[in-house]
């Protein structure tokens, strides 16, 4: 299996319930590692930058509105199909159907305040991964445990 990179969101209703440490175990216990990682607060450019594909989706404004109304933690996760892995992980974008045991089913609330994002694809993942970090603010490590 090939060795990814995924960019990761921990989103504002994640930070402000403080569930930051409980997401990030659930990522590190399922094998993905944290190769790149920032603590930040979204301009609106930035965030309508970021969902630039969904500009013409009726619930663009409120996401843009609502994933600029606090910190967020982004972060690279890396790890052998990351990309898939963090999908399932995740669970489904919206928390009413995502499986017993993911992400979303333990802590979103909605499918606006869905706790995480995570890129769809092997290509968006390149772009997303470098919309917020260069490949020098990355640093790979081997887990020793
Ligand atoms: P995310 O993975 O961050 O990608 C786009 C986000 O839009 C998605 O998670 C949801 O949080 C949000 N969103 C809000 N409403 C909808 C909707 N009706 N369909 C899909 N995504 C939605």
């Amino acid at each position: 299996m090939a060795t990814e990179r995924t960019l990761s969101i921990l989103k504002p209703d994640c930070v402000e319930r403080g569930l930051i440490g409980k997401v990030l175990a659930v990522f590190e216990e399922k094998g993905l590692k944290p190769v790149a990682m920032r603590l930040t607060h979204l301009s609106q450019a930035e965030a309508e930058g970021f969902y630039a594909v969904h500009r013409e989706r009726p619930f663009f404004k409120d996401l843009v509105k609502f994933m600029t109304s606090g910190p967020v933690v982004v972060q690279v996760l890396e790890g052998d199909n990351a990309v898939a892995k963090n999908r399932e992980i995740m669970g489904a974008t919206n928390p009413a159907n995502a499986a017993p045991g993911t992400i979303r089913k333990l802590f979103a609330q909605s499918i606006e305040r869905n706790t995480v994002h995570g890129s769809d694809s092997v290509d968006n993942a390149k772009v997303e991964v470098a919309y917020f970090f260069r490949s020098t603010e990355q640093h790979g490590y081997e887990w020793k445990r």
